[in-house]
């Protein structure tokens, strides 16, 4: 091959490789395939296990991308104060974490109708759920790529940033964040949560991320220590430890933050101690709060917009609402209630209202159907 064509094959091979990572970038795609071997699964849950949430190469690989997208969008728009493209309304991302079935994709489908241009979905399906119900309009070909979840160690963390990551490199619309799961509902029609988001139509310059962040609370002690005395130090010493719910709405420049750090996230996927992991490992609730407390105390809420209910709580779990609990007087009580961690939630500094609850139990369905679908008594229209 003589000298002169290489620096074209170069060129065409960057060229090649340029278009396949934009092409490949913000792919989405139809929801996972079930696993051919469950055994195989298995073996690697539990090789993961063993050496804590690994940072493997495609997820790094994801980060990285979407770091270096957003600071080339940031680069080359001049009016820096707005994240939205000029002419685009900012959209709300709706970011599901599931390991079963999309149960209210049809009350979420209510939920969306007719506001598809000011939101987008995205789902995290664990690959070893074994989803039976085909995605909605919504929610067909939005699923990223995924890894498996489980309760008690750091991969709810790792989720929520593979989300994160999808949807900043997808639509740099994206604006809002909203992280929620297959036990979550809406509580208020699209447009009453849009109008909170976005309380003007030049929204403030630093629009804030609606998380909880707690302080003082009697689990933290044993939280912090979970991975072993100091095992958080020098990063984050016991003082700026904090603990919160995993669904937040996150606003841009917070997401960005998320993906691009490492610092912490390399602490909070330690594994836990054995005999802590049954009662002391949520590295989820404390990871984003502390995180983000210690970044920008300023830009916080404080406070999260889905409400949850943990009175009589049992094993970690939130009460579940079933059927029989479903009528409009709970879902008036759960727009009012402040649902804070241990009832001593402060509802005088809540100035947007629950916009989501959780947990609903699949049978609910049928109920907050009825409940969305009579005019009076809304749940998702206006
Ligand atoms: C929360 O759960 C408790 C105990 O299960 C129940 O008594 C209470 O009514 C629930 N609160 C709401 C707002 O549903
Ligand atoms: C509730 O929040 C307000 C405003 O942030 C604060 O001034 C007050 O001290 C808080 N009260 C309690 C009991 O935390």
């Amino acid at each position: 091959m003589p000298m002169t064509s290489s620096p074209l094959a170069l060129s065409l091979l960057l060229f090649a490789s340029l278009t396949a990572l934009l092409v490949l970038a913000p792919r989405l795609s139809p929801p996972p395939p079930q696993p051919a071997d469950s055994e195989a699964g298995e073996a690697a849950h539990e090789i993961e296990k063993a050496r804590g949430v690994g940072e493997e190469a495609d997820d790094l690989r994801l980060f990285r991308r979407a770091a270096l997208e957003v600071a080339n969008a940031k680069a080359s728009s001049s009016s820096s104060s707005s994240s939205s493209p000029p002419g685009r309304p900012p959209k709300v991302a709706f970011l599901f974490l599931t390991n079963s079935d999309l149960t209210f994709a049809p009350l979420w489908e209510r939920f969306f109708a007719g506001h598809q241009a000011r939101l987008t979905v995205y789902v995290h399906a664990d690959p070893a759920a074994r989803l039976r119900l085909p995605p909605t309009r919504s929610f067909r070909g939005r699923f990223v790529a995924a890894r498996p979840t489980r309760r008690a160690d750091a991969s709810l963390i790792a989720a929520a940033r593979r989300l994160l990551a999808a949807a900043l490199l997808d639509d740099p619309a994206n604006a809002y964040f909203a992280l929620l799961s297959q036990h979550c509902v809406p509580l208020h029609s699209f447009p009453r949560l849009y109008s909170a988001l976005f309380p003007t139509p030049s929204s403030p310059p630093k629009p804030i991320s609606y998380i909880e962040v707690l302080a003082g609370e009697p689990q933290l002690p044993a939280r912090y220590a979970a991975r072993g005395e100091g095992a958080l130090l020098p990063e984050v010493p016991y003082e700026r430890f904090r603990i919160g719910s995993q669904f937040f709405a996150l606003a841009r420049r917070h997401a960005v933050l998320v993906v691009r750090e490492r610092r912490l996230w390399r602490k909070f996927r330690l594994p836990c101690l054995p005999d802590m992991a049954d009662h002391s490992c949520y590295p989820e609730e404390n990871y984003f709060p502390t995180l983000l407390d210690m970044a920008d105390p300023a830009g916080l809420a404080r406070y999260t917009l889905t409400n949850v209910n943990w009175t009589g709580s049992v094993d970690g779990h939130p009460r579940t609402y079933t059927a029989a609990d479903v009528s409009p007087a709970l879902i008036a009580d759960l727009r009012r209630a402040d649902g804070g961690r241990g009832g001593n939630g402060n509802g005088s500094s809540r100035t947007v209202p629950h916009m989501f609850a959780r947990k609903f139990a699949p049978d609910c369905l049928a109920p907050l159907l009825a409940i969305a679908d009579t005019g009076g008594r809304d749940l998702v229209q206006t």
